[in-house]
């Protein structure tokens, strides 16, 4: 028996080997270069994986206030003084409203099989309620799917990126719990409109980052600063209005249209500052859990936030002498609601930081960063994208695809964001830097798939071209295609990175110039 054991661990290796990056080949050669972790490995996808590159309504569309379009918080926030960069505003962007068909040019040209879009909930409700549907609203999002379906590209409709009505914002937005309900008969509306040709749905795009940046912090729409509560209340709401979209679907449309359903979460990978640390190793995965787990877990978890970040809110609120704990609490009846909302994970990845342990200090004006008791720091060697948080290390991708099956089992996974930012400025095709973060970032995906045996069934890029970066404005280029802002067509242009993905997304992976002898051993 032992002997069979030792067999069979010995070709648990030689299989680990086999499919481990030993090729001596690297994409960064000069920062990423342990033969173990960072060699770049051949093989391929596994069959009907989903490509896709993925946007946003507010970030493209413009036509703000066209046929019949309402306002949004972002309409709103943009056009307050001193919000965004240069004061711009997305009252143009892209100008998809009207140039729709030479994104599904682009979408082709890059040969997808799927293209992630969001509906503006003010451009089908102006007021938000889900009363008196806007007929050019629909005019024009049926011309988007039905060119997407005619061109052999399959939607993928975000119903919510960010642009919240304002007329409910002005009855509280997501701190406002009714939110939900009204979330619910968007969503019941649109699932009825489009699902016939509509077979994958997003219900809610980040939720932490609505909550943090609109509601905490202040910096994006609708810009409300509730330090140490409106991060919470935000993902309370949102969290119960997912779930109510989710069972709408479920119930009422699924047996028809047989599509599928789940929210898009957003997170770094936190990697312990000092590994040889228990307090950094703990402070890391308290990070993990507050980013990813407070969102996660509800749904694919035991229907409630996980215990760390539980504890430490109750730890911080005792801290400041609140008789109760700053966050909320679900009902049992909410978390059965709530459990099991999803058909597959999906997740936006850009980055990686160090987390240090951070010790509780008493601060009478609590903060959602106090209660995570955490330093973030980075390795001054890894590349830095024009974006200033968003720095590139294609090892912490494999990380958090890892923990995500780790923490959630067996689970299929959609990254339905992946990408990298350069500065603005003169027209520059030949985005070296994008062309390797998109190489190195889907080959840390492939060992995840491959050799760490991580469901993963697609991936979209962020983002098919240059748009409005929520506050940095223009300043921060994502696209595979270069969009010229000053000139009122919008031409886009394809950067050299569009052809790097194309080939990628061709040969379904990376497989080797002469693959039989490098499969091999
Ligand atoms: C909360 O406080 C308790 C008691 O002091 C401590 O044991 C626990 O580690 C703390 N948890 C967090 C996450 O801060």
């Amino acid at each position: 028996m032992v002997g069979l054991n030792a067999l069979v661990a010995m070709a648990t290796i030689l299989l680990v080997v086999a499919a481990s990056p030993s090729t001596g080949e690297f994409v960064f050669q000069d920062i990423f270069n342990d033969p173990e972790r960072d060699s770049l490995l051949h093989g391929t996808f596994p069959e009907g994986f989903i490509w896709g590159a993925s946007t946003a309504a507010y970030q493209i569309e413009g036509a703000w206030d066209e046929e019949g379009k309402g306002p949004n918080v972002w309409d709103v926030f943009t056009h307050i003084p001193g919000k965004t960069h240069q004061d711009q505003t997305g009252d143009v962007a892209c100008d998809s409203y009207h140039n729709y068909q030479r994104d599904i040019e682009m979408l082709q040209e890059l040969g997808l099989t799927h293209y992630r879009f969001s509906l503006s909930w003010a451009r089908i409700f102006p007021t938000g309620f889900t009363i008196q549907a806007n007929e050019a609203a629909l005019k024009y999002y049926h011309a988007v799917i039905d060119g997407l379906l005619a061109a052999g590209i399959q939607p993928a409709v975000t119903l919510y990126h960010f642009d919240l009505p304002h007329v409910l914002e002005e009855i509280g937005g997501w701190e406002n719990e009714m939110m939900a309900l009204y979330f619910q008969a968007y969503a019941d509306f649109c699932f009825n409109e489009f699902g016939d040709k509509v077979k994958l749905w997003f219900t809610i795009n980040e939720p932490k980052v609505i909550a943090i940046q609109g509601y905490e912090a202040g910096i994006f729409a609708p810009g409300k600063t509730r330090p140490g509560y409106g991060t919470y209340r935000a993902v309370h709401t949102m969290i119960k209005a997912h779930a109510r979209a989710w069972h709408t679907y479920d119930q009422k449309y699924r047996p028809q249209q047989g599509g599928k359903i789940s929210i898009v979460f957003n997170s770094f990978w936190s990697e312990p500052a000092d590994p040889n640390s228990a307090a950094d190793r703990a402070a890391a995965d308290r990070m993990r859990m507050f980013e990813l787990g407070s969102v996660a877990n509800p749904i694919f978890g035991n229907g409630d936030y996980p215990d760390v970040v539980k504890q430490a809110v109750a730890n911080l609120s005792a801290l400041q002498e609140l008789t109760v704990s700053r966050l909320p609490v679900f009902t049992e009846q909410e978390k059965l609601l709530i459990k099991g909302t999803a058909d597959f994970f999906g997740l936006n990845h850009y980055s990686t930081r160090f987390v240090a342990h951070k010790e509780a200090i008493f601060n009478p004006v609590p903060t959602v960063f106090d209660d995570m008791q955490a330093e973030f720091s980075s390795d001054p060697a890894w590349p830095q994208a024009a974006s200033e948080w968003l720095k590139v290390v294609p090892w912490g991708f494999r990380g958090l695809l890892n923990w995500v099956k780790e923490n959630y089992g067996d689970v299929p996974i959609y990254v339905t964001e992946n990408g990298v930012s350069e500065p603005d400025g003169p027209m520059n095709l030949d985005d070296e830097l994008r062309c390797k973060y998109y190489r190195a970032y889907l080959n840390e995906a492939l060992k995840a798939s491959k050799v760490d045996g991580v469901n993963l069934r697609g991936y979209f890029a962020w983002t098919l071209m240059d748009n409005f970066e929520w506050a940095s404005g223009f300043s921060e280029r994502f696209g595979l295609y270069h969009v010229d802002f000053n000139d009122p067509a919008r031409t886009r242009r394809a950067k050299k990175s569009a052809a790097t993905f194309a080939q990628i997304v061709k040969e379904n992976g990376f497989p080797a110039a002469d693959a039989e002898a490098k499969t091999e051993l």
